[in-house]
Protein backbone atom coordinates (compact mmCIF):
# COMPACT_ATOMS: atom_id res chain seq x y z
CA UNK A 1 0.00 0.00 0.00
CA UNK A 2 1.58 2.99 -1.04
CA UNK A 3 2.03 5.56 1.79
CA UNK A 4 0.52 8.98 1.35
CA UNK A 5 2.43 10.62 4.51
CA UNK A 6 2.70 14.09 4.54
CA UNK A 7 0.62 14.94 1.62
CA UNK A 8 -1.87 17.39 1.90
CA UNK A 9 -5.00 16.73 0.06
CA UNK A 10 -8.56 18.55 -0.38
CA UNK A 11 -11.10 16.55 -1.03
CA UNK A 12 -13.31 18.37 -3.39
CA UNK A 13 -17.30 17.05 -2.85
CA UNK A 14 -20.21 18.30 -5.31
CA UNK A 15 -23.84 17.33 -5.58
CA UNK A 16 -24.56 13.51 -6.23
CA UNK A 17 -25.54 10.02 -4.65
CA UNK A 18 -22.39 9.13 -4.02
CA UNK A 19 -21.09 12.29 -1.94
CA UNK A 20 -21.91 9.90 0.71
CA UNK A 21 -19.11 7.63 -0.14
CA UNK A 22 -16.86 11.05 -0.45
CA UNK A 23 -16.51 10.07 3.68
CA UNK A 24 -15.04 6.86 3.47
CA UNK A 25 -12.51 8.52 0.84
CA UNK A 26 -11.42 11.11 3.30
CA UNK A 27 -10.94 8.31 5.72
CA UNK A 28 -9.16 5.95 3.85
CA UNK A 29 -6.90 9.29 2.47
CA UNK A 30 -5.85 9.46 6.21
CA UNK A 31 -5.05 5.85 7.31
CA UNK A 32 -2.48 6.33 4.83
CA UNK A 33 -1.10 9.07 6.47
CA UNK A 34 -2.74 11.98 4.11
CA UNK A 35 -3.13 15.79 6.13
CA UNK A 36 -7.15 16.35 4.58
CA UNK A 37 -9.60 19.35 4.24
CA UNK A 38 -12.82 19.09 2.60
CA UNK A 39 -14.32 21.41 0.53
CA UNK A 40 -18.35 20.88 -0.57
CA UNK A 41 -20.56 22.45 -3.04
CA UNK A 42 -24.20 23.72 -2.09
CA UNK A 43 -25.22 20.82 -3.90
CA UNK A 44 -23.47 18.47 -1.94
CA UNK A 45 -24.65 19.34 1.10
CA UNK A 46 -28.10 18.08 0.06
CA UNK A 47 -26.58 15.06 0.15
CA UNK A 48 -23.90 14.64 3.41
CA UNK A 49 -23.70 17.03 5.78
CA UNK A 50 -20.41 18.82 6.38
CA UNK A 51 -20.46 18.35 10.31
CA UNK A 52 -20.13 14.41 9.32
CA UNK A 53 -17.07 15.46 6.77
CA UNK A 54 -15.42 17.61 9.51
CA UNK A 55 -16.07 15.12 11.85
CA UNK A 56 -13.77 12.83 9.69
CA UNK A 57 -11.43 14.93 8.56
CA UNK A 58 -11.11 16.56 11.84
CA UNK A 59 -11.30 20.00 10.33
CA UNK A 60 -13.45 22.90 9.66
CA UNK A 61 -15.32 22.08 6.18
CA UNK A 62 -15.35 24.34 4.29
CA UNK A 63 -18.10 25.32 1.96
CA UNK A 64 -18.77 29.00 0.64
CA UNK A 65 -16.57 31.46 -1.48
CA UNK A 66 -18.25 34.24 1.01
CA UNK A 67 -17.70 32.45 4.48
CA UNK A 68 -16.24 34.79 6.50
CA UNK A 69 -15.32 32.60 9.32
CA UNK A 70 -13.83 29.84 6.97
CA UNK A 71 -12.08 32.23 5.19
CA UNK A 72 -10.17 33.84 7.97
CA UNK A 73 -9.42 30.51 9.02
CA UNK A 74 -8.00 29.49 5.64
CA UNK A 75 -8.93 31.44 2.86
CA UNK A 76 -9.10 29.79 -0.63
CA UNK A 77 -6.24 31.09 -1.53
CA UNK A 78 -4.31 29.61 1.17
CA UNK A 79 -6.24 26.37 0.66
CA UNK A 80 -4.94 26.29 -2.77
CA UNK A 81 -1.33 26.64 -2.28
CA UNK A 82 -1.35 24.55 0.97
CA UNK A 83 -3.10 21.47 -0.93
CA UNK A 84 -0.79 18.78 -2.68
CA UNK A 85 -3.45 17.09 -4.12
CA UNK A 86 -7.38 18.66 -5.45
CA UNK A 87 -9.03 15.43 -5.55
CA UNK A 88 -13.06 15.50 -6.79
CA UNK A 89 -15.17 12.61 -5.92
CA UNK A 90 -18.08 12.68 -6.58
CA UNK A 91 -17.38 15.43 -9.62
CA UNK A 92 -21.04 15.72 -11.39
CA UNK A 93 -21.39 16.64 -14.96
CA UNK A 94 -22.54 20.36 -13.96
CA UNK A 95 -18.89 20.47 -11.79
CA UNK A 96 -17.01 19.38 -14.75
CA UNK A 97 -18.55 21.87 -17.09
CA UNK A 98 -17.33 24.24 -14.05
CA UNK A 99 -14.21 23.59 -14.33
CA UNK A 100 -13.85 23.63 -18.48
CA UNK A 101 -14.94 26.91 -18.54
CA UNK A 102 -13.17 28.15 -15.44
CA UNK A 103 -15.85 29.64 -13.14
CA UNK A 104 -15.02 30.93 -9.70
CA UNK A 105 -18.38 31.80 -8.60
CA UNK A 106 -18.24 29.14 -5.75
CA UNK A 107 -15.02 27.96 -3.58
CA UNK A 108 -14.71 24.78 -4.95
CA UNK A 109 -14.00 26.43 -8.41
CA UNK A 110 -12.06 28.97 -7.39
CA UNK A 111 -9.48 26.70 -5.69
CA UNK A 112 -9.58 24.76 -8.60
CA UNK A 113 -8.21 27.82 -11.04
CA UNK A 114 -5.76 29.45 -8.54
CA UNK A 115 -4.14 25.81 -7.04
CA UNK A 116 -1.00 24.38 -8.63
CA UNK A 117 -1.58 21.47 -7.01
CA UNK A 118 -1.90 18.26 -8.99
CA UNK A 119 -5.57 18.05 -9.83
CA UNK A 120 -8.17 14.61 -10.15
CA UNK A 121 -11.66 14.41 -10.87
CA UNK A 122 -13.95 10.83 -10.09
CA UNK A 123 -16.64 11.72 -12.45
CA UNK A 124 -20.40 10.78 -11.23
CA UNK A 125 -23.52 11.09 -13.28
CA UNK A 126 -26.26 9.18 -14.93
CA UNK A 127 -25.22 6.89 -17.68
CA UNK A 128 -26.80 8.65 -20.49
CA UNK A 129 -25.61 12.33 -19.11
CA UNK A 130 -22.21 10.25 -18.92
CA UNK A 131 -22.24 9.58 -22.48
CA UNK A 132 -23.31 12.74 -24.14
CA UNK A 133 -21.03 14.28 -26.28
CA UNK A 134 -20.91 17.37 -24.10
CA UNK A 135 -20.13 15.56 -20.91
CA UNK A 136 -17.44 13.28 -23.12
CA UNK A 137 -15.50 16.95 -24.71
CA UNK A 138 -15.67 18.32 -21.35
CA UNK A 139 -13.90 15.46 -19.64
CA UNK A 140 -11.42 15.20 -22.45
CA UNK A 141 -10.73 18.63 -22.13
CA UNK A 142 -9.75 18.39 -18.86
CA UNK A 143 -7.83 15.49 -19.15
CA UNK A 144 -5.35 17.45 -22.27
CA UNK A 145 -5.29 20.11 -18.88
CA UNK A 146 -2.99 17.39 -17.49
CA UNK A 147 -6.06 16.74 -14.80
CA UNK A 148 -6.44 12.85 -14.33
CA UNK A 149 -9.81 11.07 -14.64
CA UNK A 150 -10.60 8.30 -12.02
CA UNK A 151 -12.91 6.30 -13.50
CA UNK A 152 -16.21 6.01 -14.20
CA UNK A 153 -17.66 2.75 -13.26
CA UNK A 154 -20.59 1.00 -15.20
CA UNK A 155 -23.30 -0.76 -13.61
CA UNK A 156 -26.58 -0.37 -12.19
CA UNK A 157 -26.97 3.30 -11.20
CA UNK A 158 -29.27 4.68 -8.27
CA UNK A 159 -31.79 6.19 -10.57
CA UNK A 160 -31.92 2.46 -12.32
CA UNK A 161 -30.07 2.80 -15.43
CA UNK A 162 -27.64 0.73 -15.82
CA UNK A 163 -24.42 1.95 -17.54
CA UNK A 164 -21.40 3.62 -17.23
CA UNK A 165 -21.31 6.89 -14.53
CA UNK A 166 -20.83 5.78 -11.94
CA UNK A 167 -18.51 6.98 -9.79
CA UNK A 168 -15.26 4.72 -8.72
CA UNK A 169 -14.90 2.70 -5.31
CA UNK A 170 -13.14 4.56 -2.65
CA UNK A 171 -10.07 2.16 -3.26
CA UNK A 172 -9.41 2.49 -6.79
CA UNK A 173 -9.86 6.38 -6.11
CA UNK A 174 -7.38 6.56 -3.44
CA UNK A 175 -4.73 4.14 -5.55
CA UNK A 176 -4.75 6.47 -8.57
CA UNK A 177 -4.54 9.34 -6.45
CA UNK A 178 -1.86 7.89 -5.06
CA UNK A 179 0.31 6.69 -8.22
CA UNK A 180 0.02 10.48 -9.22
CA UNK A 181 2.20 11.82 -6.66
CA UNK A 182 5.03 8.77 -8.55
CA UNK A 183 6.55 9.21 -11.42
CA UNK A 184 9.54 6.96 -13.23
CA UNK A 185 11.40 10.24 -14.41
CA UNK A 186 14.61 9.35 -11.95
CA UNK A 187 13.65 5.62 -11.90
CA UNK A 188 17.07 3.76 -10.50
CA UNK A 189 18.96 6.73 -10.36
CA UNK A 190 21.15 7.95 -7.25
CA UNK A 191 20.54 10.73 -5.47
CA UNK A 192 22.49 12.59 -2.43
CA UNK A 193 20.63 15.25 -1.02
CA UNK A 194 22.04 17.04 1.84
CA UNK A 195 19.66 18.76 4.50
CA UNK A 196 19.28 20.72 7.63
CA UNK A 197 21.76 22.76 9.13
CA UNK A 198 25.24 22.13 10.88
CA UNK A 199 26.36 22.73 14.02
CA UNK A 200 29.78 23.79 15.32
CA UNK A 201 30.59 23.39 18.32
CA UNK A 202 32.61 25.86 20.57
CA UNK A 203 32.82 24.18 23.72
CA UNK A 204 31.22 20.89 25.30
CA UNK A 205 27.61 22.59 25.65
CA UNK A 206 27.67 25.50 23.23
CA UNK A 207 27.39 25.95 19.49
CA UNK A 208 26.69 28.07 16.50
CA UNK A 209 24.11 27.10 13.36
CA UNK A 210 21.33 28.56 11.91
CA UNK A 211 17.61 28.18 11.17
CA UNK A 212 17.06 25.41 8.85
CA UNK A 213 14.41 23.56 9.69
CA UNK A 214 15.42 20.60 7.13
CA UNK A 215 11.59 20.92 5.52
CA UNK A 216 12.78 21.56 2.35
CA UNK A 217 15.61 19.10 2.12
CA UNK A 218 13.78 16.42 3.26
CA UNK A 219 10.62 17.21 0.72
CA UNK A 220 12.81 16.92 -2.11
CA UNK A 221 14.35 13.35 -0.92
CA UNK A 222 10.83 12.01 -0.40
CA UNK A 223 9.84 13.71 -4.13
CA UNK A 224 12.73 11.99 -5.50
CA UNK A 225 11.84 9.06 -3.95
CA UNK A 226 8.47 9.44 -5.82
CA UNK A 227 10.33 9.50 -9.07
CA UNK A 228 11.84 6.44 -8.35
CA UNK A 229 15.17 7.27 -7.35
CA UNK A 230 17.40 5.79 -4.54
CA UNK A 231 17.91 8.48 -2.58
CA UNK A 232 20.65 8.92 0.01
CA UNK A 233 19.74 11.55 2.81
CA UNK A 234 22.87 13.19 4.63
CA UNK A 235 20.99 15.48 7.25
CA UNK A 236 22.03 18.08 9.97
CA UNK A 237 20.19 18.01 13.27
CA UNK A 238 16.48 18.58 12.63
CA UNK A 239 13.37 16.92 14.40
CA UNK A 240 11.63 15.62 11.27
CA UNK A 241 10.96 11.88 10.47
CA UNK A 242 12.84 10.55 8.02
CA UNK A 243 11.34 10.17 4.52
CA UNK A 244 10.05 5.80 4.37
CA UNK A 245 13.00 4.18 1.54
CA UNK A 246 15.93 6.48 2.11
CA UNK A 247 19.04 6.00 3.12
CA UNK A 248 20.06 8.30 5.92
CA UNK A 249 22.88 9.36 7.67
CA UNK A 250 22.69 11.75 10.60
CA UNK A 251 25.43 14.33 10.77
CA UNK A 252 26.33 17.29 13.03
CA UNK A 253 29.01 19.94 11.56
CA UNK A 254 30.04 21.05 7.94
CA UNK A 255 32.61 18.35 8.43
CA UNK A 256 31.20 15.60 9.39
CA UNK A 257 28.77 16.25 6.28
CA UNK A 258 31.83 16.76 3.51
CA UNK A 259 32.86 13.19 4.58
CA UNK A 260 29.87 11.46 4.05
CA UNK A 261 28.81 13.53 0.96
CA UNK A 262 32.18 13.22 -0.24
CA UNK A 263 31.99 9.12 0.16
CA UNK A 264 28.07 8.85 -1.07
CA UNK A 265 28.89 11.15 -4.37
CA UNK A 266 31.28 8.85 -6.00
CA UNK A 267 28.45 6.55 -6.71
CA UNK A 268 25.62 9.03 -7.15
CA UNK A 269 24.31 10.48 -10.03
CA UNK A 270 22.87 13.49 -9.15
CA UNK A 271 24.43 15.78 -5.92
CA UNK A 272 21.70 18.30 -4.18
CA UNK A 273 22.76 20.81 -2.11
CA UNK A 274 19.82 22.10 0.62
CA UNK A 275 21.63 22.38 3.45
CA UNK A 276 22.43 25.55 5.03
CA UNK A 277 25.89 24.78 5.80
CA UNK A 278 27.86 26.96 8.23
CA UNK A 279 30.12 28.94 6.84
CA UNK A 280 32.07 29.40 9.34
CA UNK A 281 33.41 27.03 12.69
CA UNK A 282 35.97 27.84 15.65
CA UNK A 283 39.24 27.66 14.95
CA UNK A 284 39.98 25.37 18.40
CA UNK A 285 36.78 23.97 20.28
CA UNK A 286 37.70 24.85 23.88
CA UNK A 287 37.90 21.68 26.09
CA UNK A 288 36.01 22.39 29.03
CA UNK A 289 33.00 24.57 29.09
CA UNK A 290 33.44 28.26 28.64
CA UNK A 291 33.64 30.65 31.84
CA UNK A 292 30.40 33.14 31.44
CA UNK A 293 32.21 35.61 33.86
CA UNK A 294 33.51 37.70 30.78
CA UNK A 295 31.29 40.23 29.53
CA UNK A 296 32.51 40.20 26.18
CA UNK A 297 33.67 36.51 24.68
CA UNK A 298 36.19 36.69 21.67
CA UNK A 299 35.87 33.10 19.44
CA UNK A 300 38.03 32.92 16.82
CA UNK A 301 36.25 31.18 13.72
CA UNK A 302 38.13 29.96 10.30
CA UNK A 303 35.93 29.05 6.98
CA UNK A 304 34.29 25.33 6.51
CA UNK A 305 34.90 23.61 3.82
CA UNK A 306 32.63 24.30 1.16
CA UNK A 307 30.65 21.35 0.22
CA UNK A 308 28.76 21.88 -2.76
CA UNK A 309 31.35 22.85 -4.62
CA UNK A 310 33.75 20.07 -3.32
CA UNK A 311 31.71 17.51 -4.27
CA UNK A 312 31.17 18.95 -7.54
CA UNK A 313 35.24 19.36 -8.16
CA UNK A 314 35.74 15.45 -7.50
CA UNK A 315 32.97 14.12 -9.24
CA UNK A 316 32.77 15.44 -12.80
CA UNK A 317 29.92 13.75 -14.46
CA UNK A 318 27.72 14.36 -11.29
CA UNK A 319 24.74 16.40 -11.91
CA UNK A 320 25.35 19.26 -9.49
CA UNK A 321 22.32 21.45 -8.23
CA UNK A 322 22.93 23.90 -5.09
CA UNK A 323 20.67 26.47 -3.40
CA UNK A 324 21.27 29.62 -2.97
CA UNK A 325 19.99 31.96 0.45
CA UNK A 326 20.20 35.68 -0.28
CA UNK A 327 18.81 38.24 1.15
CA UNK A 328 19.35 40.70 -1.07
CA UNK A 329 20.34 40.90 -4.87
CA UNK A 330 19.28 36.98 -5.17
CA UNK A 331 18.77 36.17 -8.65
CA UNK A 332 22.68 38.03 -9.21
CA UNK A 333 24.49 36.75 -6.34
CA UNK A 334 22.67 32.75 -6.89
CA UNK A 335 24.10 33.45 -10.56
CA UNK A 336 27.64 34.31 -9.31
CA UNK A 337 27.53 30.89 -6.87
CA UNK A 338 26.30 29.04 -10.17
CA UNK A 339 29.67 29.80 -11.34
CA UNK A 340 32.09 29.90 -8.72
CA UNK A 341 31.16 26.64 -6.79
CA UNK A 342 30.86 25.00 -10.47
CA UNK A 343 27.20 23.20 -10.45
CA UNK A 344 24.85 22.42 -13.04
CA UNK A 345 22.06 24.51 -11.51
CA UNK A 346 20.99 26.79 -8.57
CA UNK A 347 18.18 27.19 -6.85
CA UNK A 348 18.03 30.89 -5.84
CA UNK A 349 15.79 31.29 -2.12
CA UNK A 350 15.08 34.42 -0.87
CA UNK A 351 15.16 34.35 2.39
CA UNK A 352 14.78 37.60 3.74
CA UNK A 353 10.65 36.40 3.58
CA UNK A 354 9.25 35.24 6.84
CA UNK A 355 6.53 32.95 4.63
CA UNK A 356 8.73 31.16 2.95
CA UNK A 357 12.60 29.64 2.87
CA UNK A 358 13.89 28.97 6.57
CA UNK A 359 11.92 27.28 8.81
CA UNK A 360 8.32 27.59 6.76
CA UNK A 361 6.23 25.05 4.85
CA UNK A 362 6.15 26.95 1.71
CA UNK A 363 8.88 28.11 -0.58
CA UNK A 364 9.04 30.41 -3.94
CA UNK A 365 12.53 29.97 -5.78
CA UNK A 366 14.13 30.31 -9.23
CA UNK A 367 15.68 27.32 -10.98
CA UNK A 368 18.73 28.92 -12.96
CA UNK A 369 21.28 27.31 -15.17
CA UNK A 370 23.45 28.19 -17.79
CA UNK A 371 20.41 28.28 -20.26
CA UNK A 372 17.66 28.95 -18.51
CA UNK A 373 15.97 30.68 -15.17
CA UNK A 374 12.18 29.46 -14.57
CA UNK A 375 10.18 30.89 -11.41
CA UNK A 376 8.16 28.45 -9.00
CA UNK A 377 5.34 30.81 -7.23
CA UNK A 378 4.81 29.95 -3.86
CA UNK A 379 3.58 26.82 -2.82
CA UNK A 380 4.62 24.07 -0.36
CA UNK A 381 7.63 22.62 0.20
CA UNK A 382 6.33 19.35 -0.79
CA UNK A 383 4.65 20.41 -3.97
CA UNK A 384 7.68 22.46 -5.01
CA UNK A 385 9.94 19.45 -5.00
CA UNK A 386 7.97 17.70 -6.98
CA UNK A 387 7.95 20.30 -9.56
CA UNK A 388 11.63 20.61 -8.60
CA UNK A 389 12.56 17.34 -8.75
CA UNK A 390 11.25 17.24 -12.60
CA UNK A 391 13.28 19.91 -13.60
CA UNK A 392 16.25 18.31 -12.33
CA UNK A 393 15.49 15.15 -14.01
CA UNK A 394 14.23 16.71 -17.11
CA UNK A 395 17.57 18.56 -17.20
CA UNK A 396 20.32 15.34 -16.10
CA UNK A 397 17.78 13.59 -18.55
CA UNK A 398 18.64 16.22 -21.42
CA UNK A 399 22.65 15.61 -20.40
CA UNK A 400 22.65 11.78 -20.50
O1 LIG B 1 15.68 23.76 5.90
P1 LIG B 1 14.51 24.70 5.66
O2 LIG B 1 14.03 25.34 6.94
O3 LIG B 1 13.40 24.03 4.91
O4 LIG B 1 15.03 25.91 4.77
C1 LIG B 1 15.41 25.68 3.45
C2 LIG B 1 16.64 26.52 3.08
C3 LIG B 1 16.30 28.00 3.14
C4 LIG B 1 17.80 26.20 4.03
C5 LIG B 1 17.03 26.08 1.62
O5 LIG B 1 15.98 26.33 0.75
C6 LIG B 1 18.27 26.81 1.14
O6 LIG B 1 18.21 27.92 0.62
N1 LIG B 1 19.45 26.16 1.31
C7 LIG B 1 20.76 26.74 1.05
C8 LIG B 1 21.29 27.36 2.29
C9 LIG B 1 22.68 27.96 2.11
O7 LIG B 1 23.56 27.65 2.87
O8 LIG B 1 22.83 28.75 1.07
P2 LIG B 1 24.23 29.49 0.65
O9 LIG B 1 23.81 30.48 -0.37
O10 LIG B 1 24.94 29.96 1.85
O11 LIG B 1 25.07 28.33 -0.01
C10 LIG B 1 25.02 28.04 -1.41
C11 LIG B 1 25.15 26.55 -1.63
O12 LIG B 1 26.41 26.10 -1.14
C12 LIG B 1 24.11 25.71 -0.92
O13 LIG B 1 23.72 24.67 -1.80
C13 LIG B 1 24.83 25.16 0.30
O14 LIG B 1 24.33 23.86 0.69
C14 LIG B 1 26.25 25.05 -0.22
N2 LIG B 1 27.30 25.21 0.80
C15 LIG B 1 27.44 26.37 1.48
C16 LIG B 1 28.48 26.52 2.37
C17 LIG B 1 29.37 25.44 2.58
N3 LIG B 1 30.37 25.53 3.44
N4 LIG B 1 29.20 24.31 1.89
C18 LIG B 1 28.19 24.17 1.02
O15 LIG B 1 28.05 23.12 0.40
Amino acid sequence: MCSLSNKRIIVGVTGGIAAYKSAEIVRRLQDRGADVRVVMTPGAEEFIRPLTMQALSGHPVHCGLLDEKAEAGMGHIELARWADLLLIAPATADFIATMVHGRADNLLGAIYLATSALVAVAPAMNQGMWRHPASLDNVEKLNQRGVTIIGPDSGIQACGDTGPGRMEQPDTIINQASDMFTSKSLQGKKVVITAGPTREALDPVRYISNHSSGKMGYALATAALDAGADVVLISGPVNLSIPERCQYLSVISANDMLLASLEYAKKADIFIATAAVADYRAVSIAENKIKSDSDVLTVNFEKNPDIVSTVATANESLFVVGFAAESTGVENYAKGKLKTKGLNAIIANDISRSDIGFNSDDNEVSWIDTDSSIAFSKRSKTQLSRDLIAQIAHKYNDQH
